[in-house]
């Protein structure tokens, strides 16, 4: 993998073709998120889960949809349809030692597959109110086999870019930035 390339051609993408990731790709994507650092190696402490059925894609979207119009103030009338991916990742985390570590761990696990997946001419995409959607439905949580005791933390899309985003320059920061 190259991973300067991974990088600078991850962008999000927002509209994704029809055609699904394969398996083996997605299996390197998985791979990929599988070898991120997680706090203590406490694997055990977080779950990745794939979405790709169709009607329960549709169904997460549902909940996502109405969570969506209260925080943006305004109405989506529609499941929300995950930017036309047909593959969902959801991460989720027990991990409940320190504040804000799920969080730090499912990052480092979802960049790695995000990266990976650029490398591979995967676009990816945040979707993230597809977690705490999921988490406070504990039938809808159930039904994906997320663990009772796991939070679903968000959502990550995968499929193939409609149009390939501009790859980025390292050059110019646009995180501040500053030296002690
Ligand atoms: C924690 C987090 C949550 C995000 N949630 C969403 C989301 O729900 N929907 C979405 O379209 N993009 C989401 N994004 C994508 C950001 O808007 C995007 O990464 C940022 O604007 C930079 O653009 P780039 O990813 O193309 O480099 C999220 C990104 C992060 C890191």
């Amino acid at each position: 993998m190259d991973i300067v390339k991974g990088i600078t051609k991850r962008s999000s993408v927002r509209k994704f073709t029809k055609t699904p990731v394969s398996d083996e790709d997605l299996k390197k994507i998985l791979l990929a998120g599988d070898a991120a650092p997680v706090s203590m190696g406490r694997y055990e402490t977080m779950q990745i889960t794939v979405v790709r059925d169709a009607e329960m894609l549709v169904r997460i979207g549902t909940v996502m949809s109405r969570d969506m119009s209260k925080v943006f103030g305004k109405e989506m009338k529609r499941p929300f349809n995950f930017y036309g991916a047909s593959t969902l990742i959801v991460i989720s985390s027990k991990d409940a030692s320190l504040k804000g570590i799920n969080y730090t761990n499912g990052g480092t696990i979802a960049e790695n597959m995000m990266v990976q997946a650029a490398e591979g001419g995967i676009g990816s995409c945040f979707a993230w109110f597809a977690g705490p959607a999921i988490d406070k439905d504990a039938d809808l949580k159930s039904a994906l086999g997320i663990d009772a005791d796991m939070t679903a933390l968000f959502g990550l899309v995968f499929g193939y870019a409609e149009a390939q985003p501009e790859e980025k320059k390292l050059s110019e920061m646009k995180i501040k930035g500053n030296y002690v």
